[in-house]
């Protein structure tokens, strides 16, 4: 594998076992590897890789989904280690680039009220709130927090 600090679009097998392992450290809800693979062999879906180490292994994902003319982030994670250092906001860039380009004309997400750094990161790149889950996820220590639906119009072409 090159090193590569840009962000790629992901496909292969191995790209499937490098999401699911960065997946692993950013996320406590469990996934399994086979699910990534079905996922990432879909033609809705799409994934980039980022911000690869020396060795050219990446430490940063995102993944998004397209349907029709809105396409969703589904999950996007950094690798504690590398945080702070543009790598999402990088992958955004891309992804958003990317559904533009698939003719989605919005991008949806959802994200925990209390996750301040991806809702920073979404006011940043122009995400407005469109609407809440009431008590939508679950936290470590079992307490229930809200889920902020976000939006941010794309411009096609
Ligand atoms: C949220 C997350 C993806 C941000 O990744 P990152 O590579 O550290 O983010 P970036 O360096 O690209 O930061 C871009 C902007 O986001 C905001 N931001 C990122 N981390 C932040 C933090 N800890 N506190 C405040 N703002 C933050 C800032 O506006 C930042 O711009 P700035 O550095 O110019 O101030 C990362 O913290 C992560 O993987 N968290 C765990 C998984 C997760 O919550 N994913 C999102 C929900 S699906």
């Amino acid at each position: 594998m090159q090193p590569r600090d840009n962000p790629y679009i992901a496909g292969s097998g191995a790209d499937a076992e490098a999401i699911f392992s960065i997946y692993s450290s950013c996320f406590d809800s469990p996934l399994k590897l086979e699910s990534v693979r079905k996922m990432l062999g879909s033609e809705n879906n799409f994934a980039f890789l980022g911000s690869c180490n020396e060795a050219g292994s990446p430490g940063a994902f995102i993944f998004c989904r397209v349907m029709g003319s809105e396409s969703e982030l589904l999950w996007l994670g950094v690798m504690p280690s590398i945080r702070r250092r543009g790598s999402a906001f990088a992958l955004m860039v891309a992804a958003i680039k990317e559904a533009c380009d698939r003719g989605a004309q919005a991008m949806l997400l959802e994200v925990a009220e209390s996750n301040e750094p991806a809702l920073a990161l979404y006011k940043k790149l122009g995400f407005l709130p469109i609407g809440k889950r009431h008590r939508y996820y679950r936290t470590i220590s079992g307490e229930k927090v809200d889920a902020r639906i976000m939006r941010l119009p794309l411009e096609v072409g």
